[in-house]
């Protein structure tokens, strides 16, 4: 399976910065070495997927569990299908603990992606209390579990797992980290055994590729990192590079 590298633009990169970034964007890689996913905004996801010049699928950050409705604000995944998404990012640590998403909110949103066609990429991840606390393997078996039903038989989907306490802080897990919790999730998820699991926090072009060595490691998610074309180029080809049992 090939590394999945997948940038996660948050709040950032409108519809002409969307353009800008694709005008500059050139991994050296070798179409199909890598599969690059990007989450864009809602308003940029038509723009950029116009703009690339490189294979590449665009995602939502977020989607409604409803198909359409007085939902001021909202956006069904019915909506991101036809403005050209193909996947939906679900349960990112920013939902879930800014804008306080729980797991049936989650679980409602993957089934919704899936009753529409895109490949739900849901998120867990612990907090730091929760990982200094033991609580590790609960919380991320919690958190699967309340989805893991929902893709059963599904055609495609993503888990990424990104630690709280190691998005946007410039602080990483080690690549043992990530394979003892990508284990847990893998573990999890039971009988979903060809679902990549993604890791992400604070991924740079200087760690990706170790990263993506580690053991049940399939890609990255990467937040910061992603906004510069060139920065991102560099973690694109990281994850050309990089082979399961190691970087060749
Ligand atoms: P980061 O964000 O790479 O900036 O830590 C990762 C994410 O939130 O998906």
């Amino acid at each position: 399976m090939v590394k999945v590298v997948a940038g996660n633009w948050k709040m950032h990169h409108g519809p002409a910065a969307a353009e800008r970034f694709f005008s500059r964007f050139s991994p050296s890689v070798e179409v199909g070495a890598v599969r690059m996913v990007f989450f864009a905004p809602d308003l940029s996801v038509a723009a950029a997927a116009r703009a690339v010049r490189v294979p590449a699928e665009f995602g939502v950050q977020n989607i409604h569990w409803e198909a359409a409705g007085a939902l001021t604000g909202e956006t069904s995944a019915e909506m991101a299908r036809e403005a050209g998404a193909t996947l939906a990012l679900i349960g990112h640590s920013e939902r879930r603990h800014i804008f306080g998403e729980n797991d049936a909110e989650v679980n409602s949103k993957v089934r919704a992606a899936v009753r529409a066609g895109l490949v739900p990429v849901v998120c867990v991840g612990e907090l730091l209390e929760e990982r200094r606390a033991g609580r590790l393997e609960t919380v991320l078996r919690r958190q699967v579990g309340a989805f893991a039903r929902s893709l059963a038989g599904v055609p495609e989907s993503m888990v990424a797992y990104e630690p709280v306490w190691a998005i946007g802080t410039g602080e990483t897990a080690t690549p043992e980290d990530a394979a003892e919790a990508h284990g847990i999730v893998r573990s999890a998820l039971g009988d979903l055994a060809g679902v990549p699991v993604l890791y992400g926090g604070s991924v740079k072009p200087g760690n990706a590729a170790a990263l993506m060595s580690a053991p049940d490691v399939d890609g990255v998610l990467v937040g910061g990192a992603s906004l510069d074309p060139d920065v991102f180029a560099r973690i694109a080809e990281a994850g050309a590079g990089v082979r399961p049992g190691g970087p060749s």
